[in-house]
């Protein structure tokens, strides 16, 4: 049988539910630091850390980066270098790429103030539903929907909804039903309530029903089927991709790095020479030193494997052999390969797999 929001609602009470939430919500959260003002600027770079990162990795990063960037201007006119380094280990690096075209887009046709509607923030680069939502609720106080994983899996046992959670259909299902149930007068608090009783009571797994203030509205736990929600369908395994890395030192011990291309996976970050191992006759070493001397004219010696890295991506595995190496002949800088000395290496931003690469070369090295 279909249902349609209102079908879902029946015998819910809309009124009793905010209240429970929100008083509860008012006791009980936790002191974030995107919590202490409402500048919408801050609660878009939050909302945007937040996506697919824990709260407690995001805090530090949320604090460096304010004290970096204080202002939506400050961010739009920074060096893409710089904020990349700010990025730096927190991963999917397309959300701060956005996040700054976002910014300069807000600079440029909105004097630099965040707008208020769904239609002109929706718009912006990188904010989609659920970050349109958040910045018009936790900002601006507008009863918008903001229908994250979390708030799916409360609402999904809340009102036992046994939809694929992975399905945008799903999620604009769930974005209906907070319409009908978002408490008019604080959608603000309304939903980081939300947001908080998935992160602290309505956890995945094994929720903290004893604990939980809107028990007594929830039908998932009066039927006894809260931890077979949601359902979520899996998505499918990263595929495995096998490559050989090295850390290439010259004479003078400056290391070689290479910039990514500007485009797709971790793009514009600095790494060490790598390339994509195939099965082959001759060995990764020699693969990896004939990639840099025919497609780059970098003539390179590589001697010992000294660690093996393994990156997991959503949708990707990377398997890395890393060994040292040394340049021989000359070597000019090129526009995305650099030699850079060791207080310098610090300045540039690496994916968390190259940081542990250059981490296990110091170690060999000491
Ligand atoms: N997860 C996503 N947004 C959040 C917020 N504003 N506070 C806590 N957790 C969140």
């Amino acid at each position: 049988m279909k249902h349609n929001t209102t079908d879902r609602l029946v015998n819910f009470d809309i009124q009793a539910f905010q209240a429970d939430l929100i008083d509860w919500y008012d006791k009980e959260q936790r002191d974030l630091p995107w919590r202490k003002d409402r500048d919408p600027y801050k609660v878009w770079v939050s909302e945007i850390m937040l996506q697919q990162t824990r709260v407690d990795t995001v805090i530090p990063y949320f604090n460096r980066f304010i004290t970096e960037f204080p202002t939506l201007e400050s961010l739009a006119d920074a060096d893409e270098e710089r904020v990349l380094k700010a990025w730096e280990g927190l991963g999917y690096y397309s959300r701060v790429r956005n996040l700054q075209a976002g910014v300069k887009e807000v600079k440029a046709s909105y004097h630099s103030k965040v707008p208020n509607t769904p239609d002109e923030i929706s718009k912006l680069k990188g904010v989609g539903p659920y970050t349109t939502g958040a910045i018009l609720s936790i900002a601006y106080g507008v009863p918008e929907p903001a229908v994250d994983g979390n708030v799916m899996r409360v609402l999904s046992r809340i009102l036992s909804i046994w939809n694929d959670i992975a399905k945008v259909k799903t999620r604009q299902l769930f974005e209906g039903i907070v319409r009908e149930i978002i408490s008019k007068d604080n959608p603000s608090h309304f939903n980081q309530a939300l947001m908080e009783l998935g992160a602290l009571i309505c956890v995945p797994g094994k929720p903290a029903c004893l604990l939980c203030p809107v028990q007594q509205h929830c039908r998932a736990f009066r039927e006894g089927v809260q931890a077979e929600l949601p359902v979520k369908s899996k998505k499918k395994a990263p595929r495995p991709l096998s490559m050989s890395a090295a850390v290439i030192l010259d004479d003078s011990g400056k290391i070689l790095i290479h910039k990514r291309p500007s485009k797709g996976l971790l793009a514009n970050l600095w790494e060490f020479p790598n390339h994509e191992s195939v099965v082959e006759f001759n060995t990764q070493k020699q693969q990896l030193s004939e990639f840099l001397k025919e497609e780059h004219s970098i003539d390179v010696k590589l001697s010992t494997q000294f660690t093996t890295i393994q990156h997991i991506f959503s949708h990707l595995v990377w398997n890395i052999s890393v060994f040292e190496g040394t340049l021989i002949g000359g070597f000019e800088d090129q526009e995305d390969f650099k030699l850079v000395t060791r207080s310098e290496l610090e300045t540039y931003a690496f994916p968390v797999s190259h940081q542990k690469i250059f981490k296990d070369f110091l170690k060999v090295m000491n």
